[in-house]
């Protein structure tokens, strides 16, 4: 099969090596792809995941058997919903279920509804009504954004006046245009944050390897939020007990609520978790799968994804099987000086092959090509991804091949995998 992957980051690069290892696919494509996914795929970096219509385009012209529509965006904007209506198989929900991420409030208020565990919360559309209640309200307390914000759409504020000008910088300040329009404002949990990826067709849910990220940008949790600086998988967090009740309370009425709700996801439902002492809430769901959780989750992956996203889109889940390798996984990124703040690109990459040798697997978020060099082209540049039979195992592998690797301001946390952050 000759295989479309929508994106250009790690999350993408890590997709593509998995299907690349397909005896199914014979064929594979990016779009826009990166300097480490053109060592797997033939990247089409003028077409932007973004642009539904260019990708329905370069489906077509290419004769693409199946497409994976991996990013948020193009997702939200009805890429799917576009190539099935071109006949091109696609793999990921239409955007109607895209809203599980793409509207806070449409999920908020499906788990509402079926009574899935989450923070209580109130929606706004007016800004003074919401100023109003937040008078009568005590701190800490969350604001959040309805629609799609790059991960910034969220204030977890500490201070009712804090609230207050999240508020109106997102309702009256425009900040994130529609996406603010409404609001939501919630009860600040407590517990540690655990990531379930889904696998679903609609009928059939299964749950992958639970993974944690740092967010953070530097050691011990401190520093500006970032794309994520780390992830690691399994969860020790998320016991046989935890994952059990997440099963039951959160997983599968989510699966059954969707249905009710009369709409079919299809993809990877992301189910972000905070675990209170209360048991497990969904902190968000997205709809895809999440970068960085992906680049610890899929080197686990022991079966084959281009079957597991036919299965899914043909809604035949429950006939595949799906197995993970019984061993840890780690990822460390290695970020710009500078991130998430301002930074500078350009900055020539060496060492991947001495840490590719030391057994790790590394991929690339932001790198382009320059003549021969390789070249840093983002905030996060790379992702080093390795195995080992322990977390701490798999985290010190990690670490020692990421400190082959060398460029100018280059940033790593040194705490990745720490369980008390
Ligand atoms: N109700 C809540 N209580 C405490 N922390 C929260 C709550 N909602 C969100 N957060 C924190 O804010 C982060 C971002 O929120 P999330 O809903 O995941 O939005 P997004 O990923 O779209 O920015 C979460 O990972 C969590 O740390
Ligand atoms: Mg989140």
């Amino acid at each position: 099969m000759k295989v479309l992957v929508i994106g250009g980051g790690g999350r993408e690069h890590a997709v593509c090596k998995k299907l690349a290892e397909s005896p199914l696919v014979s064929e594979l494509l990016c779009a826009p792809g990166n300097a480490g996914i053109a060592q797997v795929a033939r990247c089409v970096p003028d077409v932007k995941a973004t642009d539904v219509e260019g990708i329905v385009a370069l489906a077509r012209r290419e004769g693409v058997d199946f497409v994976c529509v991996t990013p948020d965006d193009p997702l939200a904007l009805g890429c799917v919903d576009a190539l099935e209506a071109a006949g091109i198989p696609a793999f990921g929900p239409i955007a109607y279920a895209a809203q599980m991420e793409s509207s806070k409030i449409f999920s908020k208020n499906l788990m509402k509804k079926y009574g899935i565990p989450t923070a209580k919360s109130e929606t706004f559309t007016d800004c003074a009504a919401a100023l109003a209640y937040l008078d009568t309200q005590s701190a800490p307390i969350v604001v959040k954004a309805d629609g799609l914000a790059l991960g910034k759409g969220v204030v977890v504020a500490a201070t009712i006046e804090e609230a207050k000008q999240a508020v109106r910088e997102m309702m009256e300040g425009g900040r994130f245009g529609q996406s603010g329009a409404r609001v939501l404002i919630e009860e600040c949990m407590v517990g540690r944050e655990v990531t379930v990826l889904c696998f679903t067709d609609g009928k059939t849910l299964v749950p992958m390897v639970a993974s944690q990220d740092h967010k953070r940008v530097f050691d011990g949790d401190r520093g500006p939020n970032t794309g994520g600086m780390g992830a690691f998988a399994p969860s020790p967090l998320f016991t046989p007990e935890i994952a059990a009740r997440t099963r039951e309370e959160i997983l599968m009425p989510t699966l059954h609520a969707m249905a009710a709700e009369g709409f079919t996801f299809k993809g990877v439902l992301y189910v972000g978790l905070m675990l209170t002492a209360d048991g497990p809430k969904v902190v968000e769901y997205n709809a895809r799968f999440g970068d960085l959780e992906t680049q610890a989750v899929l080197p686990l992956l022991d079966a084959d994804l281009m079957q597991i996203m036919m299965a899914v889109r043909e809604q035949r889940l429950a006939e595949v099987e799906i197995r993970w390798k019984p061993q840890s996984a780690a990822c460390i990124v290695l970020a710009s000086g500078g991130y998430p703040g301002k930074y500078e690109g350009g900055k020539v990459i060496t060492g991947i092959a001495q840490a590719e040798a030391m057994g790790a697997t590394v991929y690339h978020a932001g790198t382009r090509r320059e003549g021969d060099a390789l070249v840093t082209a983002g905030g996060r540049v790379l992702g080093v991804t390795a195995l080992g039979n322990t977390l701490r195992e798999a985290v010190d592998a990690a670490y020692a091949a990421a400190r082959q690797i060398h460029f100018e301001g280059a940033h790593m946390r040194s705490d990745i995998g720490s369980l008390d952050c």
